[in-house]
């Protein structure tokens, strides 16, 4: 079977290592990624061609034979590379473009929660000042101004005092910080609690959950600092024990695949429920459409059952048949970022002592933004690598993580270093 990733990240990093355990892959020839990095290249074919660069991609995939495409991040899902390929009679394991609107527009999630009766956040959609500036008047602070459209995440401003949340307005509706993400504006009440994220593996019909993950936003310890695409994440995550997953994908995800089917959109791919554990019980901040980035990486490193088999199945409709089979041990992994990331970072450090790492027991390091050179491999992208470790514990997990992460040699990086701290404050051992 041959497969085509799309992306560049630690996610495909990992997706590829997993895709490559199926005993339906011959071997490295039959796995193209698209960009890729320095770490798929040792184990694929990286292929020069941007996740957003549609029509090129299916050339691609049409010319080299592709049975199944697996994109990674959300614009090319957003751009509609699954209906793209789906014309071209080639199995895609990524929602549709109108179902990718679940995560490309803050709008159309909260619509679609409310239609299937889906927990969230209570809400206002605006489409101009005056009328947003009145609701956060008659509701007062906290509040959450979100730019409707893809925003990299950075479309979300916590507003603590009403003139944060009008001034939060003035930005978005002026046009000047948020282009045309910010010409529909979503208001909502602040919710309290802890964040967890669960993912499904979906055929439009079935939802399979995988164990619950924990993501870690903020750039620095003690989530201070600005958000990042997620600095560290760990599975699975105590305040979403297994004993639960079925009841919350019953609440959260299973009603969403439902409607879509009734709207003659089914949803196949990975849905990803951000979740908010609130003492009035879950809501949902948002959808993702897609694996989340640190999240996979350790969630793959948990995962025993064939993820190509799964994700044909998922293309296919056919996902009532299978199962997810998950190792018992946690998993936890460490971004070490480039200096200065999410702002400008430093760029071209040479990365040595992965192999060491890679020695340890259950250590994997999964690499994003990196390049090869020769032999050398240069740090090329804000997060550079993720330091994932399975361990019979999460406080095992976690304590084989970093020692990879001391192994790492890179100048100019840095890491949190509370990774899964949450986690085991919950369990009562920190
Ligand atoms: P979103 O992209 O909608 O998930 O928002 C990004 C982050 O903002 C979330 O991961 C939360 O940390 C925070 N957030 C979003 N919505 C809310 C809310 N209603 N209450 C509190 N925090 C929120
Ligand atoms: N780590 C958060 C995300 O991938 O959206």
């Amino acid at each position: 079977m041959r497969i085509l990733v799309i992306g560049s990240g630690g996610r495909e990093h990992a997706l590829v290592w997993k895709l490559r355990q199926s005993p339906l892959v011959a071997g490295s020839e039959d796995i193209f990624v698209a960009p890729g990095n320095g770490g798929t290249a040792s184990l694929a074919v990286n292929v020069p061609l941007k996740e957003s660069e549609i029509s090129a991609l299916v050339d691609f995939a049409r010319s080299r034979h592709i049975d199944l495409v697996v994109p990674g991040p959300e614009l090319p899902l957003t751009l509609g590379v699954t209906d793209a390929m789906n014309a071209a009679g080639i199995a895609c394991f990524g929602p549709v473009a109108a179902c990718a609107r679940l995560e490309g527009s803050k709008s159309f999630a909260k619509e679609v929660m409310n239609a299937a009766g889906v927990p969230t956040a209570a809400y206002g959609v605006f489409r101009d000042l005056d009328s947003a500036r009145a609701f956060v008047r008659s509701h007062g602070a906290p509040l959450v101004v979100k730019a409707d459209g893809l925003a990299a995440g950075k479309g979300v401003i916590i507003a603590h005092t009403e003139a944060e949340a009008l001034e939060a307005l003035d930005a978005m509706f002026s046009g000047q910080r948020f282009g045309e993400a910010g010409r529909i504006v979503v208001v909502e009440e602040f919710l309290q609690g802890e964040e967890v994220s669960l993912l499904c593996f979906c055929d439009g019909l079935s939802a399979l959950p995988l164990p619950s993950a924990q993501d870690h936003k903020a750039a620095f310890d003690n989530d201070e600092g600005p958000n990042t695409g997620g600095m560290g994440a760990y599975s699975p995550a105590p305040v979403l024990p297994d004993a639960g997953l079925e009841r919350l994908t019953d609440l959260t995800v299973r009603p969403v695949l439902r409607l879509m089917a009734e709207r003659g959109t089914p949803f196949r791919g990975i849905l990803y429920a951000g979740l908010m554990m609130t003492a009035d019980g879950p809501r949902v901040l948002e959808y993702n459409v897609r694996f989340g980035d640190p999240e996979c990486q350790p969630l793959l490193m948990r995962l025993t059952s064939d993820l190509a088999d799964l994700m044909l199945a998922g293309a296919r409709g056919e996902l009532a048949s299978r199962r997810l089979d998950i190792r018992p041990e946690a998993a936890l992994g460490v971004v070490m970022a480039a200096e200065g990331y999410p702002g400008g970072y430093a760029k071209g450090m040479s990365i040595e002592g992965l192999d060491e790492a890679e020695s340890l027991d259950g250590v994997r390091v999964f690499q994003a933004g990196t390049r090869r050179e020769g032999d050398r491999l240069l740090a090329s992208g804000g997060r550079v690598l993720c330091v994932s470790a399975l361990g019979a514990t999460l406080a095992e997990a976690r304590d084989r993580a970093y020692a990879g992460v001391s192994r790492v040699r890179m100048d100019k990086s840095r890491f949190r270093r509370d990774i899964g701290v949450k986690g085991l404050k919950r369990l009562h051992l920190l």
